[in-house]
């Protein structure tokens, strides 16, 4: 049963349909990522969920409540935005009061919820602290604390951590993730960062130009991508050029790579594989059955991983391998077999956009 449910949502500026047709059904409790390039329409659906934008066609229902035409302030939610958005002539204080007092609570009652959500986000003791004394973190906390304070149906968090420092953005998401479980809340989070999305959400959905292209849990999307726009957005991965062969076998050059489902290829069309660079290794297993023969280009030391650039019969590819003081990685010009097994090997239709015809188990 969903509890927030997108229904054939389309949107237009002008001329311009940035939302098309989007569907999403949210179960309670759950945390949702919308994640895309820039511009493709992320912050336009989460607008369109908080009322600040009004669909152009089709509805939005929160717990069986049809909220399409209502104002964004009779609809329960709280947002998050980017950065910056704290009254900066109030201290935390009454940041986090502020939606309490328009829902007319009482005093008693406003500075109660106020300490709970302080304490909540681990800042009680900066209740008087004005926003410019704080640091873009604190600041992104005391805004959670903003929104969720008048106890909404959903919280809406659009690019929440974009502003802050790497450091600082792992530490928050992973807060912000165990702050909405503890509460249960029915969350949308915005993205374009694919180790965002996947680290943090039960499910992602990835957005191309107006459209959500796949939904599924973040195992599904980096395993099994539908499209080859999801398969390049999100994780790094390799494409290489083939020639279909009967039914499991695509050919890279002289080396026949078996797939874990028939392709639907006609024999002698055009094959794009996919492979991620952790799939590709260089030792030879009993599951790794397939061989492809390439030469180093290059390489560069990440720390924990080597990756590799290589050129095969295909085209270029990268391979990661586990750094080991004991065995130096290959060198360039040196000619080395990758071996992967059938399972890690993404089948890809030749024209762009079309659906994966296999996908990785
Ligand atoms: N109020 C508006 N008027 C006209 N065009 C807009 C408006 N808001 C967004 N757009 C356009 O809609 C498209 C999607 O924008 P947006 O939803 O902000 O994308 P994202 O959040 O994914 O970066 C962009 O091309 C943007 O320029
Ligand atoms: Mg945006």
């Amino acid at each position: 049963m969903s509890f927030l449910r997108i229904d054939a949502v389309s949107k237009s500026f002008g001329a311009n349909t940035v939302v098309k047709k989007f569907d999403l059904s949210i179960r309670k409790g759950e945390f949702i990522s919308l994640l895309g390039p820039s511009g493709c329409g992320k912050t336009t659906v989460l607008r369109m969920v908080a009322g600040f934008e009004m669909p152009s066609s089709g509805s939005i229902v929160i717990d069986g409540d049809d909220v399409t035409n209502r104002p964004a302030n009779r609809r329960r939610i709280g947002m998050v935005f980017q950065a910056y958005a704290l009254f900066p002539n109030m201290n935390v204080f009454n940041n986090v009061a502020f939606g309490l007092k328009i829902t007319g609570a009482g005093k008693a009652q406003i500075r109660t919820r106020v300490e709970e959500m302080l304490s909540l986000i681990g800042l009680s003791h900066l209740a008087d602290r004005y926003p410019y004394q704080m640091s873009g973190g604190q600041q992104q906390r005391v805004a959670l604390a903003r929104a969720l304070a008048p106890q909404p149906r959903v919280l809406l968090l659009d690019e929440p951590l974009s502003a802050l420092d790497a450091k600082i953005r792992t530490s928050l998401r992973e807060e912000i993730r165990q702050i909405q479980q503890r509460l249960g809340i029915t969350t949308i989070f915005v993205t374009h960062d694919q180790e965002e999305a996947l680290s943090i959400s039960d499910r992602v959905v990835v957005m191309n130009a107006g459209r959500a292209d796949q939904i599924g849990t973040p195992y599904e999307i980096y395993n099994r991508p539908a499209t080859r726009f999801v398969a390049g957005f999100v994780g790094t991965l390799s494409l290489v050029d083939g020639v279909a062969g009967s039914d499991h076998t695509v050919a890279v050059g002289d080396c026949p790579i078996t797939l874990a489902e028939p392709s639907r290829c006609e024999p002698g069309t055009p094959v794009t594989l996919a492979l991620r660079p952790e799939a590709v290794k260089l030792e030879q297993t009993a599951e790794r059955i397939n061989r492809l023969t390439c030469r180093v280009e290059d390489t560069s030391f990440l720390g924990s991983v080597v990756r590799l650039r290589l050129s095969s019969a295909g085209g270029t590819l990268l391979a990661d391998t586990f750094n080991s003081p004991a065995a130096p990685p290959p060198v360039p010009g040196e000619k080395v077999d990758l071996y992967f097994s059938p399972a890690d090997v993404i089948a890809l239709a030749k024209e762009p956009g079309a659906k994966a015809v296999q996908a990785a188990h």
